[in-house]
């Protein structure tokens, strides 16, 4: 064996043990829910184990723990046939027809029959092919007989193994589960969409749905998709009932129901424990829960009793009603958003439904109230189903008095400033325009730009923004800057100390030290979110380039589409954004990328020249320093090869490539010194 191979052995061996190591840790963080070690250890070994497939990458293997990250872009899913088809559930309300069911099984074999019963998860179903413990495909349901191949997107879904544990798995085999989006990770996907004024998703399983259809994987990665597995389809099982190939499968790595979630049941009435047990508790799990399943458990039964066109008879679904109540519309009122978006209110006569007290119910738009034609006094049927917050499913008719008056007029003024509203083609939200001039939506405009996503003035919150509103102490962000020479007047509001108010002008001062990018953010354009104004501080550098940026160029940034290029040009547009813009300035807030980073304007310095970078930098990210390179007319290669003109190396490069560059006799340069070159 010649020294080369052996170094190459060296990369591959280290490259497994990495891969095993966090393949380790996915499961016990997510599966078992015991982590082992820090993030900022994951971190660091999921990095190092990214750079080394990067920089050898005849070793990247298809079960590599690197594809959790994603990356990998599906223009178009394939549609595949489903090997063994995948069919529904037979499903009822009624408990009679639970009853009916099990008569039909116990009919239809001799002797005991064991039911396994389950939750009913209301998700996206799934189908996961593995081969030699390796995960080699994930197919939707589709129309049961063909469904899309999303495999690159579920590779990203940690509770999801890419590589099985243990021996005792069949060679190759299915299985079956319910990909959901827990609905913390729910709501928090909405809360960053209503910051940037983008539509809300309307529940976890269709925000699951969309996730797992989406073209750029590393976006699902992020997105916190989750994964239960209940089903088990293949020759060669290890057992003989449903119940023990779960816990195999347990053992293998997947996350199978366990505990409260699964039981084994004789008779109809320990199922209908497990029913009423989870109509309760279904309301404490973090996501949602349509109903049980119920199973027979051994295989030769279920084989026995086999299969309808559509369903399989040896299980059926009993489905939790969503409950309902009925009580009277008092009004409607309507609030303004920090971007204007107006959303209507129905205030409720209060009354008591799954557990809670109903008050409220949004109305979400104009369109909605039409299409139920709900009036003031009605009497309205409201409805908790999967969603947290309650809806409100249609007019009870019948109870429609003399006190109800004529169909809901919408408003055609602001409710806070008596602005017209207005209404954009294709949106279902009416919005107030006066930005500048509405309460609510400069006091949300304050509150956002302060917020730890942008200014991280903590100092400030929603309550001081009040306070420093009704006295007029501020009335737009630039205000903020000029707190510093009002601290007489500052002293005179209720509660405030002086202590408190040291606290908010020294954090006001520290915010001058926030990157452009978060600065951007705070500004509240709409549509424009984190990304985005990272995006756009990254390509125009300084704001006067961006806010005199035409259109063509705006959508000439990564990202960046007719909806947000719109909206950009409509904010510079308005003369009260430029003056603010230009008070900022003047309060010596960021509003250029830092000097480095400027230093490297585009330029063709590096024509010609081709680069390998490695190593960790500490004026760029990785991403941005190879940008760098390119608009300065670079070439990135990924290997080291006698060809490389340059070797970028940052801390920590790979002493293997510090070796092999050293033999090629090839230049190594250092960060400092990139700087200069292209200066
Ligand atoms: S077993 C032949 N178990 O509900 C039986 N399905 O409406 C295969 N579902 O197609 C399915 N939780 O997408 C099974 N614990 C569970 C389930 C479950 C949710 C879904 C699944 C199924 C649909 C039927």
């Amino acid at each position: 064996m010649d020294l080369f191979s052996e170094k190459h052995n060296d990369i591959e061996y280290k490259i497994d043990a990495l891969s095993k190591q966090i393949e380790q840790h996915n499961y016990n963080y997510y599966v078992l829910s015991q982590p082992t070690m820090s993030d900022f250890e994951f971190d660091k070994m999921l990095e190092e184990l990214i750079l080394l497939e990067k920089e050898n990458p005849e070793f990247l293997k298809p079960d590599s723990p690197s594809q959790r990250v994603g990356g990998q872009v599906t223009k178009e899913f394939q549609t595949v046939k489903h090997k063994y088809p995948m069919l529904s559930l037979g499903n009822t309300y009624s408990r009679e027809e639970l009853n009916d069911f099990d008569e039909r099984v116990h009919k239809a074999l001799i002797g005991e029959v064991e039911y396994v019963c389950e939750l009913k998860y209301d998700g996206v179903a799934i189908g996961l092919k593995y081969i030699d413990g390796i995960l080699v495909q994930a197919l939707t349901r589709g129309d049961g007989a063909k469904g899309d191949d999303v495999t690159a997107n579920v590779k990203t879904i940690r509770t999801i193994p890419i590589k099985l544990k243990g021996t005792n798995f069949p060679k190759e085999f299915e299985i079956r589960g319910e990909i959901f989006l827990p609905r913390k990770s729910f709501n928090k996907i909405n809360k960053d969409r209503e910051e940037i004024d983008e539509p809300l998703l309307a529940n976890p399983r269709n925000a699951a749905s969309g996730t797992l259809k989406m073209q750029d994987s590393s976006v699902v990665a992020k997105r916190n998709l989750d994964c239960f597995l209940y089903f088990i389809l293949g020759e060669g099982l290890p057992f003989k009932s449903h119940y023990e190939n779960l816990e195999a499968a347990k053992s293998w790595g997947f996350k199978v129901p366990e505990g409260d979630k699964i039981k084994i049941c004789s008779s109809l009435n320990e199922v209908s424990d497990f029913i009423n047990l989870w109509n309760k508790k279904r309301y404490e799990l973090d996501f949602d829960v349509d109903g049980i399943v119920l199973k027979v458990n051994r295989y030769d039964q279920q084989n026995s009793l086999g299969f309808t066109a559509k369903t399989a008879r040896w299980a059926i679904a009993y489905k939790y009603k969503a409950e309902q109540a009925c009580t009277r519309l008092l009004s409607i009122s309507y609030q303004v958003g920090r971007t204007g978006a107006i959303t209507p209110v129905a205030n409720l006569e209060p009354v008591l439904l799954a557990g809670t007290t109903v008050k409220r119910s949004s109305l979400h738009n104009a369109d909605i109230i039409e299409k139920l034609d709900i009036r003031v006094n009605d009497y309205v049927f409201v409805e908790k189903g999967g969603e947290i917050i309650p809806k409100i499913i249609s007019v009870n008719l019948d109870k429609r008095g003399s006190d109800v008056g004529d169909k809901t007029k919408y408003i055609h003024l602001c409710p806070e400033c008596e602005t017209v509203l207005a209404r954009e083609e294709k949106e279902a939200n009416h919005f107030c325009p006066n930005e500048a001039g509405c309460a609510p939506q400069i006091k949300g405009k304050i509150e956002h730009f302060v917020g730890r996503k942008a200014m991280n003035i903590d100092s400030i919150g929603a309550e001081t923004i009040e306070q420093l509103f009704n006295t007029d102490l501020i009335k737009n962000i630039a205000d903020i800057y000029e707190l510093k020479n009002k601290k007489e007047e500052l002293l005179q509001i209720d509660r405030m100390a002086e202590k408190s108010v040291n606290n908010i002008l020294q954090g006001i001062e520290i915010s001058k030290q926030v990157p452009f990018e978060r600065v951007l953010f705070g500004l509240g354009i709409r549509h424009v979110g984190e990304t985005v104004a990272k995006k756009l501080a990254r390509y125009f550098k300084k704001i006067h380039l961006l806010a005199s940026a035409k259109r063509e160029e705006l959508l000439l940034v990564d990202e960046i589409g007719d909806k947000i290029a719109d909206s950009i040009l409509n904010y510079f547009s308005n003369n009260e954004s430029i003056e603010l813009v230009e008070r900022l300035n003047l309060a010596g807030l960021l509003l250029e990328v830092n000097e480095t980073e400027i230093n490297v304007l585009t330029s063709n310095k590096l024509e010609s020249k081709s680069f390998v970078v490695s190593g960790v930098f500490a004026h760029f990210s990785r991403e941005s320093i190879k940008e760098s390179i390119e608009i300065n007319g670079g070439k990135i290669v990924s290997a080291i090869s006698s060809k490389t003109d340059y070797i970028l190396a940052g801390d920590k490069m790979g002493p293997e490539k510090l070796k092999k560059a050293e033999k090629l006799g090839i230049k190594i340069i250092s960060e400092e010194e990139y700087i200069e070159m292209v200066k």
